[in-house]
């Protein structure tokens, strides 16, 4: 029988801000650094609405790799299934920041989360906007998503990984080398950067999320974001490609479709039953948070919430 859900998540709250391994803050974003790992919290928002949070569910974090999600909705919007012309739906096994595989494939990354493959996508909304107002067209859906104005770019982040992306700007001057990436490379990651910078608490987040678990229609506001079939899709690449060289032990241990940031946010859906977000700092080896995934490792036992076990 299930858990009583209200009753899990303060267990899992009470073990998340009190665990002593915490995991690495993220560093290479200077920013970043300087977020305490002692944070955790967690959101739920179940299939009738009801919002069920614990920990620090409503401070504001940067959602990084998550944007890759919202970007990509963004995306498959404006320029349908031409995207998959530049990006493919192929687990890496690389890291997150990887160039490795670029080169033997043509500059066509294996999918739309790992950084090169979501500068790609950015590329593509870039495009279709003036000058760099690619990035206002993503949070401008993210707002939308999560119902929520006051959601912003934190600029702070947005500089510090603008300053330090060295590595970032090689994937990118890699791809536009190989004709993958069509704009000027400094707009397309300016456009990258600020996306990544969103600030957004696991309330907004898992808030935001909800057309995922919903067969792409947002419950609370009645409208179909994406068909039923792209929000499957997109629950398919999370799924196999949401935490990068980490993504088959993600889905042997949570065995749900999910996004992470090196923020320390994840972004999880049970479909048809919840939207799932869970924060906390402190990272694994591969740049996944390391408490949020035992988190949601714990909530979907606990609940039986598990994509190959409905
Ligand atoms: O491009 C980067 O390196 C970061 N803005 C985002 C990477 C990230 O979040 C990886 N996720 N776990």
């Amino acid at each position: 029988m299930p858990a009583d859900l209200a009753e899990t998540l303060a267990a899992i709250a009470a073990e998340g801000l009190s665990a002593t391994e915490r995991g690495q803050v993220a560093s290479y974003i200077p920013e970043l650094a300087k977020v305490s790992p002692a944070h955790f919290g967690i959101a739920v928002i179940t299939a009738d609405g009801t919002e069920h949070v614990a920990g620090d569910a409503d401070l504001p974090f940067s959602i990084q790799s998550v944007s890759k999600v919202f970007a990509l909705v963004e995306a498959l919007d404006s320029h349908g299934d031409a995207v998959w012309a530049r990006v493919g739906r192929e687990p890496s096994g690389s890291a997150f920041n990887s160039i490795v595989q670029l080169e033997a494939e043509g500059g066509r990354p294996r999918n739309p989360f790992i950084n090169a493959g979501a500068i790609a996508v950015t590329d593509l909304i870039a495009a279709a906007h003036e000058d760099r107002a690619g990035s206002g067209a993503i949070l401008r859906r993210v707002r939308a998503l999560a119902g929520d104005d006051s959601i912003n770019v934190d600029g702070a982040v947005a500089y510090s990984e603008a300053a330090t992306g060295f590595r970032n700007a090689g994937l990118a001057n890699f791809m536009k080398g190989f004709g993958v990436i069509t704009g000027p490379v400094a707009s397309t990651l300016d456009v990258y950067f600020h996306q990544c910078a969103i600030a957004m608490s696991c309330r907004q987040l898992a808030r935001a999320g909800r057309f995922l678990a919903h067969a792409g229609r947002c419950p609370s506001s009645g409208k179909q974001i994406v068909s039923p079939e792209r929000a499957r899709r997109i629950n398919a690449l999370m799924l196999t490609c949401g935490h990068y060289d980490a993504s088959g032990e993600f889905a042997f241990q949570v065995g749900l479709p999910a996004k992470s940031g090196v923020g320390g946010g994840i972004l999880a859906v049970a479909p048809g039953k919840a939207s799932i977000a869970v924060w906390s700092p402190g990272l694994s080896p591969q740049g996944n948070s390391l408490l949020g995934t035992r988190a949601l490792e714990q909530l979907s036992r606990a609940m039986g919430w598990n994509v190959f076990q409905p």
